[in-house]
């Protein structure tokens, strides 16, 4: 089972690296190739990804290519143990190419063509561009094809923007009519009679009027799709030169542009770009729960099987505003949260820092020094000697009982629509699903992060805040959910539009879910800053919960219609109304919360729904604020991360937890005492086998 599902054939290791440019250095300093070979060797480095911006070394003039520097490169690589993930170098173009073809760069929304410059910014349906990219990523994949250095392929970088030129627009309307066939659908969809903005002919269409709230939706769904699009055919150019190894493509946490859940199911691996900007205060701890909820989507993308935090940065990145270095222990803990959320490498942006360009100031393994005898590089080099005590934990995953459902479709319907994001920071999508997933976070469940078309089979809780969207089956898959016994929560703005963002018409929350939740959400009410509600529990509760509780911004006037109250509003004309509500249903239960709330409303929330569902607990034990726990494993072992990410010192009774410490390997149990920003590994036998 184990083998199976390690990122790498043959190599049951973590991977540890990151990205490597030596193109950079080899026309003026080829001995700093040799050095680096050392210094990989020193930093316990054993994967790079080569060739992400190499184009203009490939292909310095039009048709005409050079591979030689490269195979060395990767010849010198494998001698020295090491593996390449090696790049198609999609992700920046040639100033030549963009001069011969002026077509490849983006049009922005105001109509002005980009000049040549950065990068990330190419037409995505230009298919001059697709040619020149298909051409060479073939001649990639038959050159590097075989080299046993390469062992994964790296699709461009960071895919993501727009671009509003003739030809996406064009390809936009394309779409349409294969999506609506008849303008007559297309209007109803877009419900464009409001302003006389009927559409009477296809090529009228244009992305850009804002007012058009379901053109805007699909606009971004189209962006996502040609985006998509763009990828397979990067994809087949290097199947066509015969390439075999597995794809992935860099992705970025929750990048608001691009539906990941497309993109994950066409890689054949998950990797993410991740750079957490650590304070050292309190703060930390919603950094702290932000990176685990998006590495528990990532895990969450390929059914648990790991991934590859491809790029972070071992120090301070330069375009974080202030580039504040990353305090002793808060480098080591971050990559190690991605290991406990199921990561199997830490690669790091970048290996050695430039001597010129915007980023040569951005952190690395390797300073400008050179040497190996900075800090940093010592972190690095003593973090990879840490993964390879941890080396045991390389494919295995998390089996999780709470999923926590994250859509593009309804965070960008929701964003399209004017009225429920006037409220900045409250309503916005991802706020409810991170505390949510903070609160099961907090209480040392492990948790999942899917889409609404995702398998709930397999999960004993189901929690989906702010379902706005609606697609098509969901309702009913949810509802069968429940009726075998599962418990779902659903919260204000849950079932409002359907697929074009148009309004459902039986009464929210709409599209069967009135009845599944028995409630009726008749009005919604936005605070205004500063104001407030507050939510009282009813003696005897379901959920034992007690006492009042203060809401956010956002609130529902619901009437229960068959659910159960266990909560209601405690001020203003809809005091008495219901805030909190429980519908059985088969052999399981629906909650519904009209407001919205704070984290540690949801911690207590979640800690009940745990306990009520008896679901199973990492630690027995109440963890102190700011430590997290998780846990990864196979039919043997179980692999056990606490992590503290406070800067002081706590104690945590382990309660009946022992285990072996992969670092030290002495045996841990009763108290243990964790310093400011440490963590520790536990190995645990599963019960049926006797300990070690
Ligand atoms: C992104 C890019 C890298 C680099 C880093 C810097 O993640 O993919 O090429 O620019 O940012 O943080
Ligand atoms: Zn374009």
């Amino acid at each position: 089972m184990k083998n199976s599902h390690t990122i790498f054939s043959d190599f049951p290791y973590f991977a540890h690296g990151g990205d490597y440019n030596p193109d950079q250095w080899m026309h003026r300093y080829p001995e700093v190739l040799e050095e680096d070979l050392r210094l990989m060797n020193l930093a316990n480095c054993n994967t790079f990804s080569l060739g992400i911006f190499s184009w203009m070394d490939y292909e310095p003039r039009e048709d005409e290519f050079h591979f030689d520097w490269m195979r060395k490169i990767l010849d010198n690589l494998h001698g020295q143990g090491s593996q390449v993930v090696l790049a198609t170098p999609s992700g920046s173009k040639p100033a030549w190419l963009s001069k011969a073809y002026p077509e490849v760069c983006r049009v922005n929304e105001q109509g002005l063509r980009a000049h040549h410059h950065r990068r990330h910014n190419h037409c995505m349906t230009s298919p001059v561009y697709r040619e020149k990219v298909a051409i060479l990523n073939q001649k990639l994949a038959k050159e590097f094809g075989d080299h046993p250095a390469v062992k994964m392929w790296h699709l461009s970088n960071e895919y993501g923007g727009e671009c509003h030129c003739d030809l996406c627009h064009r390809a936009f309307q394309d779409w349409l009519k294969n999506r609506y066939e008849t303008l007559d659908e297309l209007n109803h969809a877009w419900w464009s009679y409001f302003w006389s903005h009927r559409i009477g002919d296809w090529s009228e269409i244009d992305p850009r009027d804002e007012s058009v709230d379901g053109m805007r939706l699909d606009w971004r769904r189209f962006v996502s799709h040609q985006t998509l699009d763009f990828m397979k055919a990067e994809i087949a150019a290097l199947r066509a030169g015969t390439a075999t190894q597995p794809v992935t493509t860099n992705m970025m946490g929750f990048y608001q542009g691009l539906d990941y859940w497309r993109f994950a199911e066409v890689v054949d691996v998950i990797s993410d770009d991740a750079y957490p900007q650590w304070k050292n205060t309190a703060q930390d701890l919603n950094t702290a729960a932000l990176l685990g909820c998006v590495h528990d989507m990532h895990r969450s993308m390929k059914q648990g099987k790991p991934w590859m935090l491809i790029e972070s940065c071992p120090d301070a990145p330069q375009w974080q505003g202030t580039a504040r270095l990353k305090r002793p222990g808060v480098y080591r803990n971050e990559m190690l949260q991605a290991v406990a959320h199921g990561a199997d490498a830490i690669m790091y942006f970048q290996w050695r820092k430039g001597r010129g360009g915007s980023e040569k100031f951005h952190g690395a393994v390797v300073d400008h020094e050179g040497s190996e005898n900075t800090r940093v590089f010592k972190q690095v080099s003593e973090l990879g000697s840490t993964l390879q005590k941890l080396a045991p934990i390389v494919g295995t995953s998390t089996k999780s009982e709470v999923a926590v459902i994250m859509d593009w479709d309804s965070r960008w319907a929701l964003e399209c629509s004017q009225g429920p994001l006037i409220i900045k920071g409250e309503n916005q999508y991802l706020t409810p699903i991170l505390k949510s997933h903070r609160g099961f976070w907090e209480n040392g469940v492990s948790t999942d992060v899917l889409e609404s078309l995702g398998d709930f089979s397999g999960y004993r809780m189901v929690i989906a805040p702010q379902l706005y969207l609606l697609k098509p089956g969901v309702a009913e898959r949810l509802r069968r959910f429940v009726e075998d016994g599962g418990t779902l929560v659903l919260t204000y703005l849950s079932g409002v539009v359907g697929e074009s963002n148009l309004c459902l018409r039986e009464g929210f929350p709409g599209g069967g879910l009135r009845k599944l939740c028995g409630v009726w959400a008749e009005e919604i009410d936005y605070l205004y800053e500063g104001e407030t509600q507050e939510i009282d529990f009813l003696p005897g509760n379901t959920l034992e919960l007690k006492g009042r509780w203060q809401t956010g911004r956002t609130c529902e006037r619901v009437h229960a219609e068959g659910a159960e109250i266990l909560a209601t509003f405690t001020h203003d004309f809809y005091a008495g109304s219901p805030a909190l509500t429980c519908n059985a249903v088969g052999k399981g239960s629906v909650y519904y919360l009209a407001a919205s709330m704070d984290t540690a409303f949801w911690k207590a929330f979640s800690q009940s729904l745990i306990s009520n569902a008896k679901l199973s607990r990492i630690l027995e034990t109440e963890l102190p604020e700011g430590v997290h726990i998780r846990e990864r494993g196979d039919e043997n072992k179980t692999y056990i991360f606490i992590q503290n990410f406070n800067n002081h010192s706590v104690e945590i009774d382990l309660g009946n937890l022992t285990g072996r410490c992969m670092e030290t390997g002495l045996s841990v149990q009763g108290r243990l005492k964790l310093k400011g920003w440490h963590s520790r590994v536990l190995c645990k036998k599963r019960h049926s086998l006797p300990e070690e």
